[in-house]
């Protein structure tokens, strides 16, 4: 049998290949406005790195990373994820001592492994930044600005919904008291729960939330605790409201939203999209203030989120306006391939082409009906023929493919001229 791509793991063929240069395209735009820079870290990382940041107890760590042990017997792992990374590597090469705010994105692939369904894939692509030494609110507020201006500018505009939550922090009466609630709750539920939320809500109650079999179910529970912030907390994340209030972000609340990593403290997000299925999470992201110390920095408040590239395409594609991949300009088609046809053709092709001009054609053997098939295979917009009769009288004939049995004749010495007006009036 012929070899097959493994499980969760995909080919990305054009056009979906060149929809997702665009979607890079335009976060690359908005993030430079934005003043991010970007980092590009290794795909490998060690095993360690993703117990101390995302969490030990997290679904992520326990049962979906891709593990590998190199020859020293190393326990390393192919990177579930960029946060964790992207801190090692700010700690690493002392960026915090530039000064200032460190701003940064990247783009790549992920590694996950979860059932594969619709929009849940083992590899799948992110674009995510991370901005490290701005704990105010406007800092949280920036990052959501940042994601929906990428979002729109790929044509989901009016086509997501962002849930917002406060985690809070770590003091006492803040986070503590919120696990504390949520142990005594799952206790009065314990006989519902699967074993192996039963077996972490004591290490971790706030991860049973995650859980893809207990978590709707408890999450649609009204009797659920939600996190009451300490004073702090609840002043920053009023900021937020406030601030994002003012720049007319619409936000939905949702107490339920705890995010599947250890990291988060006050304010986290997720953005999701109004017409894709269950896997409707297209980003998400939040504050992880205390992530940098704990890896052993310096205090470093920090905010950041990635975006789910296939999932957006996802999104993208279901809102219908999704741009029909764009045809190649001009198809070069030769009658023979006689020589005089074959150096006419080519020489076009190449001077269109270096105008940046998309040109396709030279399929010198092949019957002009069977090169006109292809031009219309390709979307050509117009097409070039360079027959013997017309190639006598130094003539070439044109076709505006979208109209039938359209056809003009041309001076082979006016074409490329004929051929960059024609197209600079359909644009
Ligand atoms: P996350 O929510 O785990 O956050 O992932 C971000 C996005 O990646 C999700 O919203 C989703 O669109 C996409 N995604 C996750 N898993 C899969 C999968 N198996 N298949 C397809 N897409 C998937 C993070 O990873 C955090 N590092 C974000 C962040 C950055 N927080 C602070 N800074």
């Amino acid at each position: 049998m012929a070899f097959q791509s493994v499980k969760g793991f995909k080919d990305i063929l054009p056009p979906e290949s060149e929809a997702m240069t665009s979607l890079e395209l335009a976060a690359r735009d908005v993030l430079r406005a934005f003043g991010y820079r970007e980092i590009r870290i290794p795909t490998l990382e060690t095993r360690e790195l993703f117990v101390k940041s995302v969490g030990e107890t997290t679904d992520i760590v326990e049962k979906e990373m891709f593990q590998l042990e190199d020859a020293g017997g190393r326990h390393l792992v192919l990177r579930p994820e960029g946060t964790a990374g992207v801190v090692r590597a700010y700690l690493e090469h002392s960026l915090s001592q530039q000064g200032g705010r460190t701003k940064l994105f990247y783009i790549g692939s992920m590694f996950r492994a979860e059932r594969p369904q619709k929009g849940r894939f083992r590899e799948f692509e992110q674009i995510g930044l991370e901005c490290f030494g701005n704990g105010h609110a406007a800092g949280d507020v920036e990052a959501i600005l940042a994601l929906s201006y990428v979002l729109d500018r790929a044509g989901l505009k009016g086509a997501y919904s962002i849930k917002l939550n406060n985690l809070g922090d770590e003091k006492p009466e803040c986070r503590p008291a919120y696990r504390a609630s949520l142990l005594a709750f799952f206790e009065t539920v314990k006989d519902e729960l699967c074993e192996h939320c039963r077996s972490r809500m004591a290490r971790n109650p706030l991860r049973v939330l995650d859980c893809k079999g207990d978590g709707p179910k408890l999450k649609a529970n009204p009797a659920l605790p939600t996190l009451v912030p300490c004073g702090d907390c609840r002043t920053h994340f009023d900021t937020v409201k406030a601030l994002l209030e003012n720049e007319s972000v619409a936000y939905e609340l949702d107490g339920s939203l705890v995010r599947g990593l250890d990291y988060y403290t006050r304010t986290v997000f997720e953005f999701r999209s109004t017409d894709v299925g269950a896997q409707d999470a297209i980003a998400g992201g939040g504050r992880y203030d205390g992530l940098v110390k704990a890896m052993g920095g310096p205090e470093t408040p920090a905010v950041g989120w990635a975006i789910g590239v296939e999932r957006t395409r996802l999104a993208i594609a279901a809102k219908a306006h999704a741009e029909a991949p764009r045809g190649v300009d001009v198809y070069v088609a030769a009658q023979s391939d006689a020589a005089g046809l074959v150096g006419l053709a080519m020489g076009l092709l190449q001077s269109l082409r270096r105008q940046g001009r998309s040109a396709e054609g030279a399929l010198f053997g092949h019957s002009l009906k069977a090169q006109l098939r292809e031009a219309d295979r390709l979307g050509a917009r117009l097409a070039v023929i360079f027959g013997q009769e017309e190639f006598a009288g130094r003539t070439c004939l044109l076709k505006d493919m979208r109209v039938k049995d359209s056809q003009e004749v041309v001076a082979i010495a006016d074409v490329l001229e004929k051929l960059n007006r024609t197209l600079g009036a359909m644009s």
